[in-house]
């Protein structure tokens, strides 16, 4: 037990650069020390990973809660190689994508909730963003499931936001029916790293205790880059030749340069365009 311990106090002090108790008595300290140590992977050894496993795996994802039991989030499996290298052949920048030896897409189905009232012969008047929304949580919390249960099964994964940058090709691609958009995709497989444990902002910016606050946002921001810097500081800068080279390079200057170019703006008409109404 105290070895659980003092692993979940050392990743979860490398994560927040904070010293949080545990009590060594609780049970499933197993479960806390993998969440705390928590890494995405991007490389992976030539190993398949068997479809019982990765059934098994779907099932406990979609064991997760769902919003009124809606089940919205839906799991595309992808093996085949022509797809696959299609799917990596427009984002050559990420190149774990045609190496994983699976490739799943988490799918906000908008579709099926409709099609069961025309089904029972109901009228379904709820055809508003919340559809969108509710779908799209679902899958996302499907998507984290499988991650957490893929990690406990010692598998590595990363989840891949970059597909919805060519959302309309993908979802034609994948052969998608209207009203079922994919939300990430995620490369799966046995890690051939061991990874490491990126810093997260510290707890007091992202836990409110009671109510929200924002009070000295920027000189804590400002410590977290200091922070991350020491053990994850970033290899290379954004955008020099617009921004030019900054000194002190941090987290907040990464994200800042990241959000200073229009990312996915057609996004919005894209899930328009499969019929989801976003009023
Ligand atoms: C919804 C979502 C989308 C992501 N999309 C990508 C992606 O397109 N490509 C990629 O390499 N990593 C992607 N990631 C992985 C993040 O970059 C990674 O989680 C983050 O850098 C923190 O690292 P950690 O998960 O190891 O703590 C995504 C993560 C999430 C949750």
């Amino acid at each position: 037990m105290r070895d659980l311990t003092s692993l979940i106090q050392t990743a979860l002090m490398e994560r927040f650069g904070e010293d949080l108790k545990v009590d060594g008595g609780l049970p499933g300290l197993d479960g806390l020390a993998r969440i705390a140590a928590h890494r995405v992977h991007r490389r992976y050894m030539a190993r398949d990973v068997a479809p019982d496993l990765l059934r098994l795996l779907c099932a406990c994802a979609l064991s997760a809660p769902s919003k009124s039991d809606l089940q919205q989030g839906d799991i595309l499996v992808v093996r085949d190689r022509k797809k696959r290298d299609a799917i990596a052949g427009l984002l050559p920048e990420m190149p774990w994508l045609a190496e994983a030896p699976v490739f799943l897409v988490f799918l906000a189905n908008g579709r099926r909730i409709p099609e069961i009232s025309r089904l029972r012969g109901r009228p379904f008047p709820n055809d508003h963003l919340d559809l969108f929304f509710n779908a799209t949580v679902d899958a996302a919390i499907v998507m984290t499931t499988f991650l957490h249960a893929a990690e406990a099964a010692g598998l590595g994964c990363c989840p891949i936001s970059v597909i919805r940058d060519h959302a309309r090709v993908i979802s034609d691609m994948l052969e998608l029916p209207a009203k079922v958009v994919p939300v990430a995709g995620m490369c799966v497989g046995w890690p051939a790293e061991e990874g490491g444990i990126t810093p997260r902002l510290s707890l007091d910016v992202t836990i409110h205790e009671e109510r929200f606050t924002e009070k000295g946002l920027a000189a804590k921001i400002d410590a977290y880059d200091r922070r991350r810097a020491a053990t994850r500081p970033y290899r290379g800068q954004r955008d020099t030749e617009r921004f030019g080279r900054s000194e002190s390079y941090g987290w907040s200057e990464d994200k800042a340069r990241q959000y200073a170019v229009p990312l996915r703006a057609d996004f919005g008409s894209f899930v328009r365009a499969e019929n989801f109404n976003l009023d």
